[in-house]
């Protein structure tokens, strides 16, 4: 029997460990550390172990990395080293999501469409570049951040402002900063699994990154998301898989790092065609809790092949025409703060998927651990149904201080239904 190790605890990797139970081939699943949900699950988690001793011990046959900071860090590195399977990128490729100078450099060099950009090194430098910027300009920290280290300023004076936080006040601590070109236009969550050699797209999603309804208010982990996309057929995400995500490929397996793993691109739908916001290299959270439910392929057959050199070459994956709807949950004050430790209610009752994020055990009942606490998904043959189901499962689930959108996939049932 094969034995996999997922390293992670949100509602990503309850997905991923979910949909890997599915497999025909059975395999015993492990996760370091995993969370309530995920040892609901019958999966033995691993609390507290370093994942590459805790691969050893256990002889893992495979690994699967769910967030970035290890992957940065160059977890699959060691844990090749010591002769354990893994899946995602080495160190070197993972770069593409560690340095937002070093993507932008790498897009550059193959004609992947992204906003203009200008890296300022200083303080002295910036200060030239912001008084000839257009505005609204888009100000990133050239570190990992969790999805916190973008500003956008309206104005010049913004802009300044924005260099005393990443310069002064050093919020993201010793960082250049990309300044780029603001872009407009709908957001598309593109991902794909990549073998060194090839790049074979997943189902598109689109997540919500801000905390209140209509994209009002400071940005978040992401507080839901669906898939598929109308408009983005079969035949449009292959011709954007080929033209963002191969020359990447390519281009890391000509530079002598080729990449392995899952391939993220951020990408906005501008008037002048698609453009590449970010890569990111790992599963995003929370679109893998809307496309993973609809995979109809082995999981574990695609990410075995994905590390091995072209193993991709014949994987075409199959998906179900059902549609799906992610309502996260929250806790009282996310993003700036969470409360823990409130009970959470009706988890049993509900016909919907429910990932766990932030939640723990305590004396039997399941409770808050902060930030965000649940994944909803509600599947349906059409974007309406399986939107009333994610709401009528989200509604059910009771706890303290529970915060959520309400606007989840509402303009893709008004776009299908219409
Ligand atoms: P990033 O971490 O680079 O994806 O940025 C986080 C979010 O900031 C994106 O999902 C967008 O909503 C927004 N954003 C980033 N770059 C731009 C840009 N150039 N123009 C407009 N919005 C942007
Ligand atoms: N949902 C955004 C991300 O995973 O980065």
């Amino acid at each position: 029997m094969t034995r996999v190790l997922v390293v992670g605890g949100g509602g990503r990797e309850h997905a991923l460990v979910r949909t890997l139970l599915r497999s025909p081939t059975r395999p015993e699943v492990l996760c370091a550390p995993g969370n309530a949900g995920i040892a609901r699950d019958g999966v033995e988690c691993l609390s507290g172990a370093d994942p590459v001793a805790a691969a050893q011990e256990r002889s893992a046959d495979l690994v699967v990395i769910g967030p970035e900071a290890p992957l940065v860090a160059g977890v699959v590195d060691e844990l090749t080293a010591s002769e354990i399977t893994a899946f995602g990128p080495t160190r070197a490729a993972a770069r593409i999501e560690g340095s937002k100078a070093y993507a932008k450099e790498l897009m550059r060099e193959c004609g992947v469409p992204t906003a203009a950009h200008v890296l300022l090194r200083d303080r002295e430098e910036a200060a030239t570049h912001l008084a000839c910027a257009s505005y609204p300009a888009v100000l990133k920290a050239d570190v990992l951040a969790a999805g916190k280290g973008v500003i956008i300023a309206a104005d010049e004076r913004d802009a300044r402002a924005a260099l005393d936080v990443f310069f002064s006040e050093k919020r993201f601590g010793e960082t250049q900063v990309v300044l780029e070109e603001f872009l407009e236009g709908e957001e598309l969550s593109l991902l794909a699994l990549c073998d060194g050699v090839r790049a074979v797209p997943l189902a598109p999603a689109q997540d919500y990154k801000r905390i209140f309804d209509g994209g009002r208010g400071p940005n978040t982990g992401g507080m839901g998301s669906y898939s598929p996309v109308p408009g983005f057929d079969d035949e449009r995400v292959s011709e954007l898989a080929r033209r963002v995500h191969q020359p990447i490929v390519d281009d890391l397996r000509r530079r002598g790092t080729p990449y392995h793993g899952v391939l993220y691109a951020g990408l906005m739908m501008t008037a002048a065609g698609p453009k590449v916001l970010e890569f990111n290299c790992r599963f995003g959270d929370p679109e893998t809790q809307a496309v993973l439910p609809r995979l109809r392929s082995d999981l574990l057959e695609l990410l075995a092949a994905a590390t091995r050199a072209g193993g991709l070459a014949a994987v075409d994956p199959e998906w179900s025409q059902d549609w799906a709807v992610t309502v996260v949950l929250a806790s009282r004050g996310y993003p700036e703060s969470s409360s823990k430790g409130d009970v959470i209610s009706g988890l049993d009752e509900v016909d919907a998927e429910v990932f766990h994020a932030g939640t723990a055990e305590r004396d039997g009942d399941i409770v808050t651990a902060g930030g965000r606490v649940l994944n909803v998904t509600g599947l349906g043959a059409t974007p309406g149904e399986a939107r009333d189901r994610a709401y009528a499962a989200a509604e059910q689930i009771r706890f303290d201080g529970k915060q959520m959108r309400t606007d989840i996939a509402a303009r893709a049932v008004d776009r299908v239904e219409a």
